[in-house]
């Protein structure tokens, strides 16, 4: 197995994806709120490029059973039900509800990695449930961060380092880590006793607790608070179940 990371969130050649498991990831929150949404029983989320695009996808499906989540420069965008604070996305509000998600970076990611296999959807909230998945495919494996903006980004590097050490750890046959997954690898072994910590450093951390979102860097910190693992396939974002057993274990 080979595990290659993208530290810059540009569109990966494509070469890049074939039969590979893709992980997304963005920490500060899009796929911290993916991950909660869905453990909290939101059916099904799609995450969309802009606002437009949201307001035209629900104007389509036309059912009140749907909810417009996301933000701009960190807020609620008006005419939307949601933020992107992990906190809101509480059964009261997502069970049996399909969402439509627009945020700046984490969102459009899943656009740019659709060439990929199987495209999981990463945050520290599911890491170990992640993890698990990527042995049981027992493929090549492509980490792409979100990012800030088109720039690189200490949280979503710190998140993807601890996933490679979790697979690495785990997995009995041999790994091979190119330089962009050692880096996330060292970074993750630098920061795991303060993940939290981290995100005080980072641009995105800081600009969150100045814009008054303090609580979501706490939330999104914490370590495998569920086992849901989404995947995004054909432009939605469900809870993939997991593989069937080989034939002869099947019951
Ligand atoms: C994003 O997708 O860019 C982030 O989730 C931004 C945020 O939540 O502030």
């Amino acid at each position: 197995m080979e595990i290659d990371t993208q530290l810059i969130p540009s569109p990966p050649n494509s070469n890049a994806l074939l039969d590979r498991t893709v992980v997304v990831i963005d920490v500060l929150r899009a796929t911290s709120v993916i991950v909660q949404a869905l453990s909290q029983g939101a059916l099904e989320i799609h995450p969309v490029a802009t606002v437009d695009e949201a307001f035209q996808m629900a104007k389509a499906f036309g059912e009140s059973s749907m909810l417009l989540g996301g933000e701009r420069e960190s807020k609620r965008i008006p005419g939307f039900d949601l933020g992107n604070s992990p906190k809101e996305y509480i059964a009261e509000k997502v069970r049996g509800k399909k969402l439509i998600l627009a945020t700046t970076n984490g969102t459009k990611a899943f656009h740019l990695v659709s060439m990929g296999k199987e495209i999981l959807v990463g945050s520290f909230l599911n890491i170990g449930a992640v993890a698990e998945r990527c042995l049981e495919l027992d493929r090549d494996l492509f980490i792409f961060l979100s990012g800030d903006e088109g720039n690189f980004s200490l949280e979503d590097t710190i998140c993807g380092g601890m996933l490679i050490e979790l697979i690495t750890r785990k997995r009995k046959k041999s790994i091979s880590l190119t330089d962009a997954s050692q880096c996330a690898q060292v970074l993750y072994q630098r920061f795991k006793d303060n993940l939290l910590g981290s995100f005080h450093l980072c641009r995105h951390g800081k600009e969150l607790i100045n814009r008054g979102f303090d609580d979501d860097p706490v939330y999104c910190a914490q370590i495998d608070i569920t086992n849901v693992v989404p995947i995004f396939r054909d432009g939605v974002i469900r809870v993939s179940p997991p593989p069937l057993p080989p034939r002869g274990h099947r019951r």
